[in-house]
């Protein structure tokens, strides 16, 4: 990604761009391979550096964690006040806080940038996501603008917000390629086993739905795996896949955050689970030989296709509202000041989630900036409502199927528990208040209250702290 990047770089006019590694021998593969890059190259880290016109910029691209480190301090001890680093990896957030702060206390920039789009989205124009000082942004700013992608004309960058605000953004914006993903295959596996299509069957439906409101790279690069053969074997390429999900992480970090920050990104959990899930053969294979039979798949109308499509949109909406109202918890603990409508518009182009949809959340926010969840949006909230008895239909028939929705059935579970005028949180809190005294509050007056359950049960006025 790094070699595509510094490649994208150097094809911008008037741009010339060193490079370096730590393995020489790398450094001089990439000069041989793509000699009209004109790349500068250095042998050591010093040479790198002084190779550099001032203000230096130098963007990192290694493994998140401590090659992170290692590569940083030696820039630091090389770089001057008023020099930018920038760390484009997939870091932690936290990480690129702690660094942010101990890079700048010696007048150099350090800016923490998430960019996504794979190798070819670095190559062809991705979507940056860059946190630090909004000085440095005025340096490093047309720098990625030249590189990004560009959608209607508007480059897909825009500084996010000081220190780890970039990387932070990147992180829930993995959060939900996770849950989108997840969604589109478990659509997948609905049109497989309940309509009985085969893999090239769903791959033309897939185009089919790219074509409207699902409009989206994930979509399009579905139906394409979804076609492809196995040359080995003659069989779809999906076939031989062996059905166990990995991760690097971005995603746990997503759903850890979110715990922290109490936001119930429940369909970005749900990925996360079931990519886990899908990962202990050692629990499925024993599950699977001790059950005699599985559900019979249930019947369905010739309505199913569309009705799964319905599903996935609705579910969609769910899993960006959820993503979204981590930014907002994000910012708001972290004393960033992100613009939603921004992040929405830097997704539309060169980054894997990009998708006509993101058009609708820029709407949205800027609609009404501080809507409290973008289900309540008039065009969402009409898309869902249009879309919720198929739905339901999706949901309950994968449930007596045997087949397992975690996503779609988590979605429409969140958006239930949204839209119900009671929750069973009232009978938590009794059952908090019983064993704990954890006390509750009343619908009738204000104040916190305990009941004596095991003396004579009534009612005291406390004011316990009602954790
Ligand atoms: C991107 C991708 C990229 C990568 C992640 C997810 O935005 O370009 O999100 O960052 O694919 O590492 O990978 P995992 O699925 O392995 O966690």
């Amino acid at each position: 990604m790094g070699s595509n990047l510094a490649r994208n770089l150097a094809s911008r006019e008037g741009n010339t761009v060193a490079v370096y590694n730590r393995s020489y021998v790398r450094t001089q593969t990439l000069m041989t391979e793509h000699p009209e890059a004109g790349f500068v190259a250095s042998e050591t880290i010093e040479d790198f550096v002084a190779s550099l016109s001032r203000p230096r910029t130098a963007i990192i691209m290694v493994q998140a964690g401590k090659g992170t480190d290692a590569v940083i301090s030696q820039l630091a001890e090389l770089f001057e006040p008023g020099d930018i680093i920038v760390d484009g990896g997939n870091a932690d957030f936290h990480d690129t806080i702690r660094r942010e702060k101990a890079i700048s206390a010696t007048g150099i920039n350090f800016v923490g940038a998430g960019i996504s789009g794979g190798e070819e989205g670095a190559l062809k124009g991705p979507s940056i996501m860059p946190g630090g000082s909004a000085l440095a942004y005025e340096t490093l700013g047309p720098i990625l603008e030249s590189i990004a992608a560009v959608v209607d004309g508007v480059p897909c960058v825009t500084h996010i917000g000081t220190d780890g605000a970039g990387h932070f953004v990147k992180m829930v914006h993995n959060g939900i390629e996770y849950a989108d993903m997840q969604l589109i295959a478990e659509a997948y596996d609905l049109l497989r086993h309940v309509t009985g299509h085969s893999p090239a069957a769903i791959a033309d439906v897939f185009t089919e739905w790219n074509k409207g409101d699902l409009e989206s790279y994930l979509i399009e690069i579905t139906a394409e795996v979804l076609r492809q053969v196995d040359a080995e074997t003659g069989l779809p390429f999906i076939d031989i896949v062996l059905d166990e999900a990995g991760s690097k992480g971005t995603g746990v970090w997503t759903v850890q955050n979110a715990l922290d920050l109490g936001v119930p990104v429940a369909g970005i959990a749900e990925a996360v689970f079931a990519r886990a899930v899908s990962s202990h053969p050692e629990q499925r294979g024993p599950v699977r030989a001790s059950i005699s039979a599985r559900p019979e798949i249930a019947v369905v109308g010739h309505t199913f296709v569309d009705d799964v499509r319905q599903a996935l949109y609705a579910s969609k909406v769910v899993a960006y509202a959820q993503g979204f109202d981590e930014i907002i918890a994000g910012a708001a603990k972290y004393n960033w000041s992100i613009d939603k409508g921004a992040v929405a518009t830097i997704w539309r182009g060169g980054c894997i989630i990009r998708a006509q949809f993101l058009n609708r959340i820029v709407d949205a926010y800027a609609n009404d900036p501080s809507i409290p969840t973008l289900l309540v949006d008039p065009f969402f909230a009409a898309a869902v409502a249009s879309g919720e008895s198929a739905w339901r239909r999706v949901v309950s028939t994968a449930a007596l199927s045997g087949i397992p929705v975690p996503g779609f059935a988590s979605a429409l579970s969140y958006f239930d528990s949204l839209a119900a005028e009671r929750l069973p949180a009232a009978l938590v809190q009794g059952q908090r208040d019983f064993f704990g005294a954890h006390t509750y509050k009343r619908v009738d007056k204000p104040g916190v209250f305990h009941t004596l359950w095991s003396g004579d049960r009534t009612e005291i006025a406390t004011e316990a702290s009602t954790h």
